[in-house]
């Protein structure tokens, strides 16, 4: 497991499947700057160089980006919580990390190398809005903040880097030795569940309905006008206005209270 520093690379999700086999297991690559970075669904992840986290794990004990996304997200939700205690940071299904209606976090998961028809290691990208600065955010399209906007501090993004390959490992280690604990955490970091929300389906369409629960497989069962839909994938879109802030931010104090193991 290791941490490997590069300048500049198309994306670092390519790099980590194109190195696979050199790579070891765990190995977290880091890149300064992404020249194609990607995002989920086709879009592209754009990220001015030197300022925001970019970054893959190679995960080689994984055949299934569920539970590499699972793995990634606890993780750095993990680290974020350690280093800004002071922020209620949640997982919003399927794979960001967010505070409140806005994202500080993406994670993209891709098969890295497939064997006889099967996946047998995974690369896992996520990408965080460390330091971009709070007159960047608000040319954003969409809801979005940093770090740097939430706690009015600037991160070492090499000291964040090192502290985020440690993490992973920690989690790594412990989904080796009992999956469950890691995607019990993922489910329960979900503390969108239980409020009113609209899901674009992977077909386009809006459905405005409740968030009931996360099911074993990691879909999301939603309600729409009484009818149950399971969700495996979907954007999730927050209604500012449909949520109960206070609620949520209670939520997140009483999660981090749980002891971890
Ligand atoms: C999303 O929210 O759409 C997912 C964004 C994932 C971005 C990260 S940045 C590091 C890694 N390399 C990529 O090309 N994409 C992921």
């Amino acid at each position: 497991m290791g941490l490997l520093m590069l300048d500049e690379v198309d994306s670092t999700n390519t790099y980590a499947r194109e190195h696979c086999d050199e790579l070891e297991d765990g190995t977290l690559v880091v890149a300064r700057r992404q020249t194609a970075g990607r995002g989920r669904r086709g879009r592209s992840w754009i990220s001015p160089p030197g300022v925001n986290f970019t970054g893959s794990v190679l995960f080689k004990r994984l055949n299934d980006g569920f539970h590499a996304g699972c793995l990634l997200g606890v993780a750095a939700l993990a680290l974020i919580r350690e280093l800004a205690p002071e922020l209620p940071v949640y997982l919003k299904w399927p794979n960001d990390l967010y505070i409140e209606d806005r994202k500080l976090a993406g994670i993209l998961c891709e098969s890295a190398r497939i064997e006889n028809g099967r996946i047998t290691a995974v690369a896992a990208g996520i990408g965080i809005n460390v330091n971009l600065p709070p007159e960047t955010l608000r040319s954003i399209d969409q809801p979005a903040t940093s770090l740097l906007a939430e706690t009015k501090r600037e991160f070492n993004l090499d000291f964040f880097s090192k502290k985020l390959a440690e993490t992973v490992n920690r989690y790594y280690i412990i989904y080796l030795n009992n999956a469950g604990t890691v995607i019990q955490e993922w489910v329960a970091a979900n503390l969108l569940a239980g409020e009113s929300l609209t899901v674009i389906d992977p077909r386009g369409e809006a459905h405005t309905g409740i968030f009931r629960r996360i099911l074993e497989d990691g879909s999301m069962l939603f309600e729409e006008k009484g009818a149950p839909i399971a969700f495996t994938c979907g954007d999730v879109k927050i209604d500012r206005d449909s949520v109960d802030w206070n609620r949520l931010k209670q939520k997140a104090s009483n999660h981090y209270k749980q002891p971890k193991e």
